[in-house]
């Protein structure tokens, strides 16, 4: 706390004042680029005078000067200071969305039906801004990285780290592929308030690497078919090649780049292929992918049609036989199962025997 000596500037034939004071609670503070900060002051005067008007300065240098400017004529605190002091003894002042330029000396001026006056000394508010550092900036996959956020006023607020809007927890990790991005560091419960973002860049040999064949399913004996291989890497891969296995020859290399074509399909070309897909980094291989060039579908259609025609018509006297037969039989049944009941529910053993 600094209890302000006073200057006074006599209105014109004023008598000499008695003293007043001001004080000022929070005399350096520090706030953040965007943030708001909030002036406590409190004024005493002789209860002999009426307080006419309370004003906020700003020291300004103009032409080579320190001048004082009264806040209500600077068009860029406009919209953006608060008096939140009365007429009394309270002269708090809040300034919202702060500006690099707010940084500077602040005063607060008191006007009487006696007096004008202006405190001596002043508020000094620094501006500052989130310091922000991931390090290092690239790393291979599996690397440590240490994400880094300060500020020079004291008591720093807590900040947290976010990714994509989502916090993130640990601030030293080991960089994995989707740990790429870029990051802000913002204030606690002040999201608003961030800093610059910084980006992290993580380097891996090839991952998921896949391959497509076009077109799906059945191949026709003539047709042309690609086999299309991809992968997630960083920097993207740059180097294809492709291994092929049969039953009968161990792996062999049959091509490069990203598509292996063939414009005519033969049984010759069926076996098992993988693609082999790198950069700088390392390379990886797809899974096997198993190529067999056959009939057609129509071919497999009719055979398929055939099967079961030819098994219908061999089953059907079977079925015929067998539904006889059963019929037959579960007519005898129940004959049988007519002579039991007349047996069982006569219950009477001597009359069983006697008849
Ligand atoms: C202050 O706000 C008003 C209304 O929201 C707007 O018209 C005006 O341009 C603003 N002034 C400044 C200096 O930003
Ligand atoms: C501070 O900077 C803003 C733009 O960033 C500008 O509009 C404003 O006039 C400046 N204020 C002063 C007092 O220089
Ligand atoms: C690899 O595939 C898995 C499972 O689909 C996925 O979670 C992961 O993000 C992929 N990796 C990369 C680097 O795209
Ligand atoms: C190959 O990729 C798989 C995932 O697609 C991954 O688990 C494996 O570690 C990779 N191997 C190498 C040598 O990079
Ligand atoms: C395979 O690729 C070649 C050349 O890129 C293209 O002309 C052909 O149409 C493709 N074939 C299929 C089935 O996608
Ligand atoms: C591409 O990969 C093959 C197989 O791993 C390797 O022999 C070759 O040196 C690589 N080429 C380049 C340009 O990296
Ligand atoms: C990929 O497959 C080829 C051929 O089978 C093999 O020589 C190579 O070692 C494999 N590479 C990896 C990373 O598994």
């Amino acid at each position: 706390m600094i209890a302000v000596v006073l200057i006074l500037i006599m209105k014109p034939a004023g008598p000499v004042s008695a003293a007043w004071s001001v004080t000022f609670k929070n005399p350096d503070p520090c706030a953040l680029k965007g943030a708001s900060v909030e002036f406590r002051c409190s004024y005493s005067y002789p209860e002999t005078e009426n307080v006419l008007k309370t004003s906020w300065y700003k020291g300004c240098m103009k032409d080579g000067h320190w001048k004082r400017v009264d806040l209500s004529v600077l068009p860029s605190y406009q919209n953006r200071s608060e008096y939140l002091g009365d007429q009394q003894h309270s002269c708090g002042l809040a300034l919202h969305n702060l500006q690099d330029n707010d940084t500077g000396h602040y005063y607060f001026g008191l006007e009487t039906d006696k007096y004008i006056r202006q405190s001596q000394d002043s508020v000094f508010l620094s501006v500052t801004e989130l310091n922000v550092r991931v390090s290092p900036q690239r790393v291979r996959m599996g690397d440590n990285v240490k994400l880094e956020c300060g500020m020079s006023c004291e008591p720093a607020p807590s900040t947290v780290w976010l990714k994509d809007t989502q916090p993130i927890t640990n601030t030293e990790f080991q960089a994995q592929a989707d740990d790429a991005g870029t990051y802000v560091c913002v204030v606690e419960g002040l999201e608003s308030v961030n800093s610059h973002s910084v980006t992290l860049d993580v380097q891996y040999s090839p991952l998921n690497v896949s391959v497509e064949v076009t077109p799906p399913g059945l191949l026709a004996v003539g047709s042309s078919v690609n086999l299309t291989c991809s992968s997630a890497a960083n920097p993207v891969a740059d180097n294809y090649t492709w291994y092929r296995a049969t039953a009968s020859t161990s792996i062999t290399q049959v091509g490069s780049g990203p598509v292996l074509s063939f414009p005519s399909m033969e049984e010759s070309h069926n076996g098992v292929y993988v693609c082999q897909a790198g950069n700088h980094l390392g390379e990886n291989n797809s899974t096997e992918v198993l190529l067999t060039v056959g009939r057609t579908d129509i071919y497999k259609s009719i055979l398929i049609g055939i099967g079961v025609t030819v098994l219908l018509l061999l089953l059907l006297p079977l079925v015929i036989i067998w539904i006889w037969k059963h019929y037959r039989k579960s007519a005898d049944t129940e004959e049988h199962s007519h002579d039991y009941e007349n047996v069982s529910a006569s219950h009477d053993y001597e009359n069983v025997t006697t008849s």
